[in-house]
């Protein structure tokens, strides 16, 4: 029995520290030492809300849980203001009423909210106000943040508004439950065409999103399925049900053609009269069901997507007839401005994609109307490790506008690379489109503030799916969080942000606060140093999955992601003096910077100008070493980041420390693979070898197309530079083996194989040195290819291994499904100590 107890006890120690990541940033863990001691003290133990609807009822109920976390302990909830020191909660009509003191100065701005601190009779009262019931949540989420980041809140006296008026977020869902680019598993909102029966999770993430200010949530794919309009609505009306508490709407992506797919019409065409009937009906439906609809999303005439060119109308007519659809209804229309032609034809070098957006909508500048926002992707492109901001963002003075950001990290490794985005954003937020002379950021037009315009803001393409992560990586929620922080204020900083982040996500321990900021903080450089450096975009396979790395998939084809690298240089010339005249959408202080490779920043060198590998950059290097050097680093500083998350073993709960450690010896071998392909492809292209020696030499690398073979074969891998030597083993019969014998120095070694796992099997590998086992492992992963490839390549580490020269390392395949138990070499690398 006592042993029984005592198993127990353990049990419940374990689930402790077991956590898994589901509560993000608001998990509210107890506080300690100075700072739980001070908040006891100075946080109420009573919470009042003087005005009673669903919103504040979460705002009450949030900091009942957050002060039972933080604190240890319950609060008490009354209506009406206490003898006794109290949180206050209300309108600011209430407060005014209950406190005579209440003097608001200027009326606030919607969703702005003010914590302040009213001393009256001796007692102390927090006062959580706002301009509507969401401020008064936000405020709630607020005052929690203070305390969990041990910040004072005996006197408060702070007023905040958001400096984006418009903060949605997009999820990219499937009406069968599959996400577009999502890597957190299943929808948290769809299930076999229907809404999900339980919808708690929907309700977990409004919670998250109101914890940072996130207003409308758009829930289905923007390659819209049209049935969304027709028998779905008493699905969407459930799922705004389970948002509404949390202050967030729901919105809906439409197709452009549903007057026809689904109306009965025979035209979507948006002068056709009984085309505007037709949304104005469905507008009206809409509404009937789901009162407080954000709006409608459209992507039309891209990517394949049905659009006004059908019938000879404009992006202008196609956005308008639906805005007046839903104008009587307070409604918004978010038109995409990703538009552009993905048949392009690459052997004409004035043909190019990053002028699509401003090509496609600076004309219509003035011609939407007031409840339009176009949304414009960062970038001139698709969201690639490195752009220029878009051009269209200086050029509509009219126009309402949104910046597009992709929170989901489709480019940037699909969660299993380590990407922290805020810096990315606050770069391009941060960049002067120089609209109106100096002093026009892209936060600020965006805003609307720029050009007076009635809407504006920022956009997230989220993501998130079932997985307890949300996200499929654990890291990768910094970047939903950031983007909310910058849509409130894009004036925090990047450090401030991540601190705040990871303080309250793991908890208050220095070292571990210090350590993982200066990962994240690093981590874009380092993911841009090994995937595509000086604005060559993501060196990925364009045309395919968007994960592994395919040096010429962007060239020769219609998509228009060039780079043109030849046996010369490598750039895509965007000039207008010589190339395809992109730098001329900017205004003329932006353009002529640009234009000029003396002014233009190194880093985003080759997404504007093509230059020949000897170019020498500002900071004295050649265009080609400095490729091979970011790469070397690139691939350097992820190992270092799986030794500092090591460091920080007994810091963190163990279902995160495992995860994330997981997540970063992967990402540190496929950093390797990426290294090695890029390198090797310029080397074979400019002929220029690298001035340090590395490329092409890889100290303790064996190939398997080398080692004594029985039972596997060589195979050639496509793209060639995604398997060092072009080349790899399969296995075509029930096992194989690869063996030879180690002729290194004696000691202890790490062993790294590399070897593929495709999506279509499970096949099974055994290492054995000098005949005796020391790991196994099953390729069961679930990378996003069926093939050899950059994609399924991958590494499996093994450290402390005692090797003497004349060991024999032995490696057994045994193939499952598609997968052949393929090896691409095996490396052994003296250990450190
Ligand atoms: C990218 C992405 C697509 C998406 C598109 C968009 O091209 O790969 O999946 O549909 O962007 O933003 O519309």
């Amino acid at each position: 029995m006592r042993k029984l107890c005592i198993l127990l006890g353990l049990a419940a120690v374990g689930a402790v520290h077991a956590e898994t990541g589901r509560q993000a940033w608001l998990r509210y863990n107890q506080l300690e030492g100075v700072t739980l001691r001070h908040a006891r003290e100075t946080v109420p133990s009573v919470i009042t809300a003087l005005t009673q609807s669903a919103i504040i009822g979460s705002a009450q109920a949030e900091l009942m849980r957050g002060c039972r976390g933080f604190i240890g302990r319950t609060p008490r909830v009354q209506s009406s203001v206490p003898k006794e020191d109290a949180i206050v909660l209300g309108t600011e009509a209430a407060i005014g009423k209950a406190f005579r003191q209440w003097h608001p100065e200027n009326p606030l701005a919607p969703d702005s909210y003010v914590l302040k601190t009213i001393r009256r009779d001796g007692f102390r009262y927090t006062i959580v106000t706002g301009a509507n019931d969401r401020g008064v949540l936000y405020g709630a989420f607020a005052l929690l943040r203070k305390i969990g980041l041990g910040e004072p809140v005996e006197d408060l006296d702070e007023r905040q508004t958001p400096y984006q008026p418009v903060r949605w977020v997009n999820q990219w869902d499937n009406l069968d439950g599959s996400i577009e680019r999502g890597y957190g598993g299943h929808s948290i909102f769809w299930e076999s065409g229907r809404a999900r029966t339980d919808l708690s999770r929907v309700g977990e993430y409004g919670r998250l999103l109101a914890s940072i200010g996130i207003s409308v949530c758009s829930i289905n794919n923007v390659n819209a399925d049209p049935r969304i309009l027709s028998g779905l609505i008493p699905d969407v009306a459930r799922i705004a049900d389970a948002l509404r508490p949390w202050g967030v709407q729901v919105a809906l992506s439409a197709d452009f053609g549903s007057p026809k797919t689904i109306g009965g019409l025979d035209t979507f065409d948006p002068l056709d009269p009984r085309v505007q009937a037709w949304w104005n009906s469905k507008a009206d439906e809409l509404y009937r069901a789901i009162p407080d609809l954000g709006g409608l999303v459209l992507k039309a005439d891209s990517e394949g997507r049905v659009g006004p060119s059908a019938y000879g109308r404009t992006h202008a007519d196609a956005a308008n007839v639906v805005a007046r659809a839903v104008k009587p209804h307070g409604g918004l229309i978010f038109y995409r401005g990703f538009v552009y032609d993905h048949h392009m034809d690459w052997r004409n070098p004035k043909n190019d994609r990053a002028r699509a957006a401003y090509d496609n909508f600076a004309a219509l500048d003035g011609q939407f109307d007031p409840n339009v926002i176009v949304q414009i992707k960062n970038g001139p492109i698709d969201f690639q490790v490195r752009e220029p901001a878009s051009p269209l963002f200086g050029a509509l003075e009219k126009t309402n506008q949104a910046i597009e950001l992709q929170i989901t990290q489709e480019y940037f490794g699909q969660a299993r690379h380590m990407v922290f985005l805020v810096p990315m954003w606050k770069e391009t937020l941060d960049f002067d489109m120089q609209a109106r002379g100096a002093g026009t950021p892209v936060k600020a037009l965006a805003a609307g503030r720029t050009f007076h315009r009635p809407a504006g803001g920022m956009v997230g393409v989220s993501n998130v799916g079932m997985d307890d992560s949300w996200f499929g990586n654990q890291l990768s929620q910094a970047n939903l969080y950031g983007f909310g922080r910058l849509a409130w204020n894009p004036d925090l900083s990047s450090q401030s942000i991540a601190e705040e982040w990871t303080r309250l996500t793991f908890g208050e321990d220095r070292n571990l606060v210090k350590t993982v900021t200066a990962m994240l903080l690093s981590s874009w450089r380092t993911y841009e140093n090994y995937t595509g450096p000086l604005g060559l975009q993501t060196l990925t396979d364009i045309t395919g999955n968007h994960y592994g790395v395919n040096v010429e998939a962007s060239e020769r084809n219609g998509w228009g992601q060039w780079h043109r690298a030849d046996a010369q240089g490598v750039g895509m010339d965007r000039t207008v003096a010589t190339g395809a005249g992109f730098i001329g959408q900017y205004r003329p202080a932006v353009s002529r910077m640009f234009e000029s490779p003396a002014t233009c920043p190194d880093d985003l060198l080759l997404f504007l100008h093509h230059v020949p590998y000897t170019h020498v950059l500002h900071d004295g290097k050649t265009v080609i070493q400095y490729i091979y050097d970011s790469h070397y680093d690139g691939a350097r500083a992820v190992r270092q980041y799986v030794r500092d998350w090591e460091s920080l073993k007994a810091r963190v709960d163990n279902q995160r420390y495992g995860e994330i450690l997981a997540q970063l010896e992967y990402q540190a071998g496929q950093a390797q693979v990426w290294r090695d392909a890029v390198t090797t492809w310029f080397w074979r292209a400019s002929g220029v070898p690298d001035a340090q020696n590395r490329v092409g030499r890889y100290p303790g690398r064996v190939e398997a197309e080398s080692m004594q073979l029985e039972g596997y074969e060589v195979v050639s891998v496509e793209p060639w530079e995604s398997a060092s030597g072009g080349k790899a083993i399969q296995c075509l019969q029930s096992s194989c083996t690869a063996k030879f014998r180690y002729d290194g120095v004696a000691g202890r070694h790490t062993i790294r194989v590399q070897y593929f796992d495709q999506n279509n099997g499970a096949a099974r590998y055994r290492l054995l040195v000098a005949g005796q086992l020391v790991d196994a492992w099953v390729a069961n992963d679930h990378l996003p290819t069926q093939k050899l490839d950059g994609s399924s390549s991958t590494e499996r580490t093994i450290s402390g291994i005692a090797l003497r020269p004349g060991d024999e390392i032995r490696i057994e395949g045994v193939p499952d499904g598609g997968e052949l138990a393929a090896i691409d070499y095996v490396e052994t690398e003296p250990d450190v100590n």
